[in-house]
């Protein structure tokens, strides 16, 4: 039986990679960071069925601690501090997490044993103001936030660690993906979980910055495969892992309105561009998974307007559940 260590397990994704390596069969530990109030929401359904340790990506001792005590054969770093626009808030912790967080992971690995299976969880956010479309494995990196310089110091350290000393280390340059589990701060589930309350009518108005901006979406469940799928190749490497479509925020809007029988939606947009503007914004995302197709056999599951429309059926029934 394999031993998996997922870091941000506590995450979207981290909670469903738990679900799918349970499902294979694996023993999977989480690291998860003390905090004053516990926040095990998204994996609460399978907590007494993985295990949890405690260690920070900050604190270089508690991550070999927590591989000697473990002693797992893959390694998947999740953790992150993911929101964008909040690394321009929080540059330096950004750094620290999302860029260095990786480093001390990796020399976790090389000291505690160099046969880990490692997985970075790399991002589009690292294409930024694209250099070419659709964008793949080659396509020179440009980002354009705090969180996308980070994550291209966390995609390159991966690949140099594998260079320099032959680690497993993969790292997946993932598109954006959702599920009803994202936090609500990104712009997809902001969306669904507004939707769901102006149609009970709880809210009425719907902040948003710019809706122009378009995105590759894809399920969250679908991609958690892929991470799986490129430790388990012969040769480590590094994968696009996207849909190869794109939509605008507007359009995801209308969609989730329609869902819900709401034709007239532009009457609940309320524009916030002060709030929700970027100092530098990726207008554009769309990824070419060639690679990941033909040498994973990888391919998404979920389209757009199933993904929309799950989203907004779960808010509604939370929404329903919480009553007023
Ligand atoms: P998420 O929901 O924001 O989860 C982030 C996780 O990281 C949480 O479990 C969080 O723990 C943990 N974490 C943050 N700082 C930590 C630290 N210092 N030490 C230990 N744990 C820490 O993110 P996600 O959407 O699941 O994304 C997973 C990873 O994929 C991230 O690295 C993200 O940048 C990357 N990524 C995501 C997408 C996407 O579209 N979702 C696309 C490309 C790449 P708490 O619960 O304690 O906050
Ligand atoms: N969050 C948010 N809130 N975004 C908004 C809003 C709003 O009110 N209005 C418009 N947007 C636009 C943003 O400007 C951006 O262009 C787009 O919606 C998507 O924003 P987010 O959902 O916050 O995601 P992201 O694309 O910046 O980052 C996500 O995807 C990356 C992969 O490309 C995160 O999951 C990152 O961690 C991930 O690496």
């Amino acid at each position: 039986m394999k031993k998996a260590l997922i870091t941000g397990i506590t995450g979207q994704d981290g909670s469903y990679l738990a679900e799918f390596l349970l499902e294979k069969g694996y023993t999977v530990y989480g690291l998860t960071r003390r905090t004053s109030t516990v926040s095990n929401e998204r994996i609460k359904h399978i907590q007494d069925k993985i295990e949890l340790i405690q260690g920070d990506l900050l604190d270089q001792s508690s991550l070999s601690a927590a591989l000697l005590e473990t002693q797992p054969d893959e390694v998947y770093n999740l953790a992150a501090q993911s929101f964008v626009k909040t690394s321009w808030n929080q540059p330096v912790l950004t750094g620290e997490f999302t860029a260095l967080g990786v480093t001390r992971m990796l020399e976790a690995i090389r000291s505690v044993n160099p046969k880990i299976k490692f997985y970075q969880a790399s991002s589009s956010e690292m294409f930024g103001k694209v250099t070419e479309t659709p964008q793949k494995e080659t396509t020179r990196f440009y980002p354009r936030s705090p969180y996308g310089v980070a994550k291209v110091y966390g995609h390159y350290i991966t690949v140099n660690y594998r260079e320099s000393y032959d680690l497993f280390a993969c790292s997946g340059l993932l598109f954006n993906h959702e599920s009803p589990r994202r936090g609500l701060e990104f712009v997809t589930r902001k969306i669904s979980h507004a939707v769901a309350r102006i149609h009970l009518g709880k809210q009425k108005k719907l902040e948003l910055g710019n809706l122009d901006a378009k995105r590759d979406w894809g399920f969250a469940g679908d991609y958690v495969e892929a991470m799986w799928l490129m430790l388990q190749q012969d040769i480590p490497d590094d994968y696009v892992i996207a849909t190869g479509e794109n939509h605008s925020v507007k359009e995801f809007v209308e969609l989730a309105f329609r869902t819900v029988g709401i034709t007239d939606w532009k009457q609940h947009i309320e524009p916030n561009k002060e709030e929700y503007l970027r100092p530098a914004e990726v207008d554009y995302l769309v990824g070419d998974a060639t690679k990941a197709r033909k040498v994973l056999r990888w391919k998404p599951k979920v389209d757009f307007k199933l993904l929309v429309e799950m989203m907004v059926t779960a808010d509604l029934e939370i929404e329903k559940r919480n009553g007023e």
